[in-house]
């Protein structure tokens, strides 16, 4: 199995998701090599959940990382589990070219270049 998709699995096992129950977990591949994972982190007041990829993106910036290569992402779906419409506009701020591994837990990927995910990115550039 995919070396990124393995680090997802692990990471997907810290998920904290006691209301959906449904845990996913990513592995950011930064361009200096190093990967940085997440998973996602509920809460009570729902709508303050931030899903596996953006922890995983965020633990980058907030390290002062700022480019990518790919993320992997897994759940344990029937088919490759794709990043949500808020994760995409989140990694595409810092990755226009990234390659995203939809996988389960199986390992069984789809690999999609994150601009064919997200059609019409929202950019400040494009006004
Ligand atoms: N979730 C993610 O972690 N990533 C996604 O791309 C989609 C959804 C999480 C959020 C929530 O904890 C659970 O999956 C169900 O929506």
């Amino acid at each position: 199995m995919n070396k990124l998709v393995k680090k997802a699995i692990e990471a997907r096992k810290k998920a904290y998701a006691p209301y959906s129950k449904f845990k996913v977990g990513a592995a950011l591949e930064a361009a200096n090599g190093r990967i940085y994972t997440g998973c996602n982190v509920e809460n009570s007041s729902y709508g303050i959940t931030v899903c596996a990829e953006r922890v995983a993106l965020f633990r980058a910036v907030s390290e002062g990382v700022t480019k990518f290569k790919r993320i992997a992402i897994v759940a344990d779906t029937k088919n490759p589990c794709p990043p949500c419409g808020i994760c995409r506009q989140a990694l595409y701020e810092f990755a226009q070219n990234l390659e995203v591994v939809m996988a389960n837990t199986k390992g069984r990927t789809r690999k999609v270049k994150l601009k064919k995910l997200l059609a019409h990115p929202f950019s400040l550039n494009n006004h």
